[in-house]
């Protein structure tokens, strides 16, 4: 803080109403201590940060500058700086490696509201809590992304320091702090990171922040790609290939990236011709000796699933939404809900039927007279799908092909819960549930089926009854749904499995 109470020149913005000018985490932060101290509201201050705006000092001058009278101070001098706990600052400056336009006012937000007293913003239940742990989440992706998929390159030895090069386009700003992973391994070789807005550079003994270097890959030195390239070629095993896998664990936008790239389309399309059949890739297969036949059913990887969901990519909606929202409730709660996919405040929350629908699913166990908190409550997509329409994220229905992606996570959930009663909230989860779309809402509306050991009763999604037009088709949806659940709720009483056959 100003030292004797003098406003730093932050604070002397915001009070003439002029914008803060923040370049980078280290600013935002001495800027937000003084505006705290000065107890000056979010309200009160518009940031602005070089990147985001190139047009940075234009306007009226600072207030303070020679010849401006400045903005009245309040008469009540700064207060102490606010003490703000280590892991909460380094969540914070997380958060602000996240390419958001509004990420300094929402990061000061973030802190006023703390320094208010609202110390639940911290958590993800919060809505700002929320927001700002995907933020985390959404950065931590992206240092693991680029720790993963960044390939150095080595140039000539006559051609001088650098020794390696890797050209990288991240999502978020993570540059320094892979920067700083690398240096940590790589030892004293010479090696620069070039990205389109910063280039870093290793000198073997300290990092250099170069700035935008070079304009693209094509400018880097690349005469270590061939041995990068036979080095792929040696390791790959076309019995072992799931191109499918592949391109699920990788995104495309990732491909470009990797040297490997650029031979893996032959290499698949060797593999689908019949590399797959020889357990042995080509130059291998043709040395002398016996090649070993091997079925096709030997021949199929073993596809590595994901052990966490957040880490699924078996199809490819994890890359637009916030996180995965997997199931909640009780472990062995004997009903499940199962609906269709997280809304966009489920997305930002990580917990289903949060949002608008599930309030009016609250409401229907209210007036069925049963506990939510008793019910297993999940979706049969886990990730939010939607698209942009203005500044909002309007829900999508997902496609065939995702909801079956996604069967592997609600086998899962069933397996683990064994619920004696699935109830399906709509015609999405239905079909997911028994797996076929010959079964229609219409027709198992209110009439429980046996399926898989279980009883599963259909009923609509708490969506559809907000949607509907009219008074009178709103309130008999509703009522369907409270029959729904009432009817869920004596099934428990009737094993399943006791009599007639199952539906599927
Ligand atoms: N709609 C759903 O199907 N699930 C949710 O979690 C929220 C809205």
């Amino acid at each position: 803080m100003a030292a004797g109470g003098v406003p730093n020149l932050a604070v002397r913005q915001a009070l003439a109403g002029q914008a803060v000018a923040v370049d980078g985490f280290a600013e935002w932060r001495d800027a937000a201590r003084e505006l705290l101290a000065w107890e000056i509201a979010p309200e009160r201050v518009t940031w602005r940060s070089p990147q985001e705006d190139g047009d940075l000092f234009s306007g009226a001058a600072p207030a303070g500058t020679p010849g401006h009278a400045g903005p009245a101070l309040p008469e009540r001098g700064p207060r102490p700086a606010p003490h703000i706990p280590r892991a909460f600052m380094e969540m914070l400056q997380s958060a602000a490696c996240c390419r958001m336009p509004d990420r300094w006012a929402f990061l000061y937000r973030v802190i006023w509201r703390w320094q208010q007293g609202e110390h639940d913003v911290q958590s993800p239940a919060d809505e700002d809590g929320a927001r700002l742990h995907a933020m985390v989440k959404a950065v931590r992706r992206e240092e693991h992304d680029m720790h993963a998929y960044i390939r150095f390159r080595e140039r000539p030895a006559d051609a001088g320091p650098p020794r390696f090069v890797a050209w990288y386009e991240p999502r978020h700003d993570v540059l320094p702090q892979v920067a700083r992973h690398f240096a940590d391994r790589m030892g004293k070789v010479t090696w620069m990171i070039a990205t389109p807005e910063a280039s870093v550079l290793w000198d073997g003994h300290m990092l250099h922040d170069a700035g935008p270097l070079v304009k693209g890959p094509e400018e880097l030195e690349d005469s270590g790609e061939a041995l990068w390239l036979t080095y792929y070629r040696s390791i790959f095993n076309p019995a072992r290939l799931n191109a499918e896998v592949m391109r699920q664990h990788i995104a495309s936008d990732r491909w470009k990236h990797l040297p490997e790239g650029k031979i893996v389309p032959h290499m698949v399309s060797e593999a689908a011709r019949g590399a797959r059949k020889v357990g042995q890739y080509d130059a291998v297969g043709q040395r002398k000796g016996t090649t070993i036949p091997i079925a096709p059913e030997a021949a199929q990887p073993e596809r590595q699933q994901p052990s966490k969901l957040d880490e699924c990519r078996r199809c490819a909606l994890w890359q637009f939404a916030t996180q995965a929202v997997p199931g909640d409730g009780p472990k062995q709660a004997r009903i499940m809900f199962v609906g269709e996919q997280p809304g966009d405040q489920e997305d930002l929350a990580g917990l289903p039927f949060v949002g608008p629908a599930g309030k009016l699913l609250d409401s229907v166990c209210e007036q069925a007279g049963v506990d939510r908190a008793t019910i297993y409550v999940t979706n049969a997509v886990k990730h939010f799908k939607w698209e942009p329409r203005g500044k909002r994220r309007l829900h999508k229905t997902p496609a065939q092909r995702e909801i079956e992606a996604c069967h592997y996570w609600l086998d899962k959930e069933l397996a683990r819960v064994r619920p004696d009663v699935v109830v399906a909230l709509g015609a999405t989860a239905l079909k997911s549930v028994l797996r076929t779309a010959t079964v229609t809402l219409k027709d198992s509306l209110g009439k429980p089926l046996r399926h898989e050991g279980r009883w599963v009763v259909t009923t609509y999604h708490p969506s559809y009854v907000l949607r509907v037009p009219g008074e009178e088709a709103k309130r008999a949806a509703f009522q369907a749904m409270v029959d729904g659940l009432k009817l869920a709720h004596a099934l428990l009483d009737r094993p399943a499995d006791a009599d007639a056959a199952g539906a599927g």
